[in-house]
């Protein structure tokens, strides 16, 4: 079965992209990416390619490309589902914050609406795509509504989770580690499979295509995101380890990634991970492991979790100590507020949790970020609901000079690990803070000996106050 037409429900990180590189490599077939927030698609279709929603290194030039010529942004999402041989769903699955399985579970009410649209508008046999990260067997709840409430045309769906990172989404859609396709073992789903799989073959070789069932397909992406979050959270728990002790996390990270069988990839000690999938996708392993009475499987990923929040207050906790216990009225400027570097998603970023850390102590946060708007990061501090928008305004401030927010500040906290903050003239920022010049870096991007010779108090996760010399 040769696909003509493509649309994508969801302008997101996930299918914006995605579609983008698809429709690169695809020049011969229309893909149509709908989505029903206005002001998103106007973003995509912006005439400034500088205006596109999502920053991501080298989006920009695909889209460039693509766009007007088979890769279409619009807000008609009927017309887009009506025309396709194939469907993807690539809405967002954020974890309840209600009812059962609150905290949890998937708030699926959006693949759900996705699913009843479709069934409504379609006329036609066609593949329905997942996209999204969703809890193991969300495909036969597709079927269902598309089964009982459609017009009677075919649909196969089809599992195929995403696994690019932001910040490098665009070279890891060009250059996948694999592709993983799940689908029905019947001959239709064969058909289907193979119909996906002639898409991705223009530009990855079939080796690399991985085709398995459905529900395999589904808990692949979940135990993926858990085993790389684990990783982090395991080095992080030895970087408190290494504080008291006087080994430094980068030299263990490094002994032990040298090992084969461990690898040396996310072994960065850090102030925390965050990101959309890492923490929802392990709720929702956990979530799926309890309702199948696996208690003992359940606690040892929540314990994942449990390590990084500690993670995360322990850094807020440092700052607050080491600044003579109060930070009542103190200015501590923020470098970083995205979740990791190259991206402008904020998403459980830990600035935003350190953040609200230190504001219930009252300290008067600065924020510079390069690519965060200052709506996005007041609104992740209106949505923790822990004090009043006027309040969140009063207390924080956002800049866009890295040496202005320094100014008379006490403490500088490194969230984030973007390239250019080693690049500052730090010299100059020493000159223009309150001494003692506190640093606290969260992501251990400055080199510890130049931070002392200049002058500041240089603390890093993972380095003994008695041993810092990196
Ligand atoms: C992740 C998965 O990597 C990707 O395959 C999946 O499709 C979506 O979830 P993403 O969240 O975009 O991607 O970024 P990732 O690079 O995995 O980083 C997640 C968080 O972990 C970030 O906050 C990052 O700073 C942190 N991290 C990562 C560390 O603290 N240390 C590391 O060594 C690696
Ligand atoms: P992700 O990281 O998974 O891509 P995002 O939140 O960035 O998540 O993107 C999901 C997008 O899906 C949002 O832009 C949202 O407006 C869109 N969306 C959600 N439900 C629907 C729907 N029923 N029809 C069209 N678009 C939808």
């Amino acid at each position: 079965m040769k696909i003509q037409n493509v649309c994508c429900i969801g302008a997101g990180y996930v299918g914006g992209p995605t579609m983008a590189v698809l429709a690169l490599k695809n020049p011969d077939i229309k893909i149509t990416v709908v989505d029903i927030n206005k002001v998103r698609i106007a973003a995509w279709n912006d005439s400034d390619f500088n205006n596109l929603p999502i920053y991501e290194p080298g989006l920009k030039e695909v889209v460039q490309e693509a766009r007007g010529r088979n890769l279409f942004f619009s807000t008609d999402v009927e017309k887009a589902i009506d025309e396709a041989e194939m469907i993807f769903i690539s809405v967002n699955t954020p974890t309840k914050t209600y009812g059962k399985g609150k905290g949890m579970a998937a708030d699926l009410k959006y693949i759900e609406l996705s699913a009843r649209q479709i069934a409504k508008v379609a006329t036609t046999d066609k593949i329905v795509v997942e996209k999204s990260t969703l809890p193991v067997r969300t495909a036969q709840a597709i079927k269902n509504i598309l089964d009982h409430t459609g017009n009677g045309v075919k649909f196969q769906i089809l599992s195929n989770p995403e696994f690019l990172a932001e910040g490098t989404a665009v070279q890891d859609l060009l250059n996948p580690d694999r592709v993983l396709i799940g689908g029905e073992e019947s001959e239709d789903g064969k058909e289907a499979i193979e119909a996906l799989v002639n898409i991705y073959a223009t530009w990855i070789s079939r080796e690399k295509i991985l085709t398995t069932n459905v529900w395999s397909s589904e808990l692949s992406k979940l135990v993926a995101n858990a085993f790389l979050a684990q990783r982090v959270s395991s080095i992080n728990a030895i970087s408190e380890l290494c504080e008291v002790t006087g080994a430094d996390v980068s030299e263990v990270s490094k002994a032990i990634g040298m090992d084969s069988r461990i690898g040396p990839k996310f072994l960065q000690a850090s102030v925390g991970f965050g990101g959309s999938c890492f923490q929802k996708d392990i709720l929702n392993l956990v979530y799926i492991a309890k309702s199948y009475g696996l208690n003992e499987v359940a606690d040892y990923w929540e314990q994942v979790i449990i390590m990084n929040d500690h993670q995360k207050n322990r850094f807020a906790e440092n700052i607050v100590s080491k600044l003579y216990n109060t930070v009542s009225g103190k200015k501590i400027t923020f470098f970083g507020w995205a979740f990791k570097k190259d991206t402008n998603d904020t998403r459980e970023s830990a600035a935003i949790y350190v953040a609200d850390a230190l504001l219930d102590e009252q300290a008067e946060i600065t924020v510079y970020d390069p690519k965060v708007s200052e709506e996005r990061i007041y609104a992740d501090l209106d949505y923790l609901n822990t004090r009043s928008p006027e309040e969140n305004r009063r207390l924080v401030k956002i800049v866009n000079d890295p040496y202005i927010a320094c100014q008379n500040a006490h403490a500088i906290a490194i969230l984030t690990e973007w390239d250019e903050f080693k690049e500052f003239n730090w010299h100059k920022i020493y000159s223009s803070v309150i001494k003692p010049a506190f640093v606290f870096d969260g992501r251990k991007v400055l080199d510890g000996r130049t931070m002392k010779q200049l002058g500041f108090q240089y603390t890093a996760i993972g380095v003994s106050i008695f041993n810092s010399t990196s």
